[in-house]
């Protein structure tokens, strides 16, 4: 119980005190609490039970008793960041293909031949519980690293029931190895197995795969891949229907190679989020803001794939659409554990501002994944993932490139 009521004296009215095992004090806030940056100078956190019981300026906190206190000494703390689209739980390399790539093949050319999403799924289906969880550990500390305290994790690089509920496995495991909170979404319809008929493969997805994962709490939301090289609008919608009938939310890798009208089919779905959608037409942001659905950008995959088509971001922005920035982390478009760096990358290369960025990667990547209620922004009542930075100013987390400047991170009111 973070509040307690003691009698200061005898006969005197109850005095309100925080009994809390952690403040931190001497500390500048950037909270995301309200439209911006919720800046608070000479700040103060007071965390029980691993919640926020208290936020604010110092000079208004109420009396609280602390276990441990943590000075800050004028450092910037930040929520924990949230990297709200990966696929980090695979095998394999597919370095070959950037060499490919720079020799002139496109993304689709090398994913025709039989390379691509089919190539991480063979060597995926190849590798045990085991070695899967011992790959994707090393790509999980390095966005630990540097600040992030929320990831979401896709499956995707199965296609077939047994590895799929596997990497949904890890994905969950990753959770009790380290000190992180994870979001599994299933992304059965990331592409047709090689050698199956697609309709065929859709109603192991649909009739199967989504109810069982559903029953078994196995994901909290259903991924598609609506594109030439992927699914159709009318396959990516049959997956929606089952998705919702099931419970679960629906995000959508939408328009990332042309426009197929992938972000405009998720917002008539509801989806947590439309994410790429550097091919999205201008008039598709009303709907998406109408439906509450969050632009995931990811410049990572921009970046690696030497695109040139960016996202209407003006369009998002005039019709308040909210935008959150991902790694995409994944063995082929973008083979990037910084999430830092991403938020860098969306900034120089989309033209977003400083300060959508930052809460693009805490408060609206939270929104992504449908917890802004429990974390994403630093006010009481939500979990205490917090980061302290050691940096004399907010735009220095995105204006330098290189190890991060990282402090302390805190996950659920645990120091780690
Ligand atoms: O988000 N676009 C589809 N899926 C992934 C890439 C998958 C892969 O190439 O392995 C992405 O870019
Ligand atoms: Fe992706």
């Amino acid at each position: 119980m973070p509040i307690q009521y003691s009698l200061a004296n005898l006969g005197a009215s109850p005095v309100l005190a925080i009994a809390a095992e952690l403040l931190i004090e001497g500390a500048r806030l950037a909270t995301m609490a309200g439209g911006g940056l919720g800046v608070v100078e000479d700040g103060a956190i007071a965390i029980a039970g691993g919640r926020i019981a208290w936020a604010g300026p110092r000079a208004e906190a109420p009396a609280i008793s602390a276990q441990e206190t943590l000075r800050c000494d004028g450092r910037w703390v930040t929520p924990g960041l949230i990297d709200c689209h990966t696929h980090l739980v695979f095998a394999g390399d597919r370095s070959d293909e950037f060499a490919r790539r720079l020799a002139g093949e496109s993304y689709a050319d090398i994913a025709r031949s039989g390379g691509g999403i089919a190539a991480t799924v063979r060597a995926t289906r190849a590798a045990g519980e085991e070695a899967l969880l011992a790959e994707s550990l090393p790509r999980l500390d390095a966005l630990l690293a540097e600040g992030v305290t929320t990831i979401e994790v896709k499956s995707g690089y199965g296609l077939d029931e047994e590895t799929e509920l596997r990497q949904l496995r890890v994905a969950r495991r990753l959770a009790e190895a380290r000190a992180v909170s994870v979001s599994a979404t299933y992304l059965g319809a990331h592409a047709v197995p090689p050698g199956e008929e697609r309709s065929a493969y859709l109603d192991l997805v649909c009739r199967r795969m989504i109810p069982r994962i559903a029953a078994e709490g196995a994901a909290e939301a259903v991924d598609a891949f609506q594109e030439g090289i992927a699914f159709t609008a009318e396959e990516c919608a049959r997956v929606f229907r089952a998705a919702r009938a099931a419970g679960l939310g629906v995000k959508s890798h939408a328009d990332q190679l042309s426009d197929s009208g992938a972000a405009a089919l998720a917002a008539t779905f509801g989806a947590w989020s439309a994410d790429h959608l550097e091919y999205t037409p201008p008039e598709a942001a009303a709907a998406m803001a109408r439906a509450g659905t969050v632009a995931v950008l990811l410049p990572g995959a921009f970046l690696m794939l030497n695109e040139t088509r960016k996202p209407p971001i003006a369009a998002f922005r005039a019709a308040g659409v909210r935008m959150a920035v991902a790694t995409d982390l994944n063995p082929g478009t973008s083979p990037i554990a910084s999430l830092r760096l991403c938020a860098t990358l969306a900034c120089v290369l989309f033209g977003l501002t400083v300060e959508e960025a930052l809460r693009g990667i805490t408060i609206e990547a939270a929104r992504a994944l449908w917890r802004e209620r429990e974390v994403g922004s630093i006010e009481a009542g939500k979990w205490a993932d917090l980061a302290v930075w050691s940096v004399g100013s907010l735009p220095q987390l995105v204006a330098q490139v290189g190890p991060p400047p990282l402090f302390a991170r805190i996950h659920r009111g645990r120091r780690t």
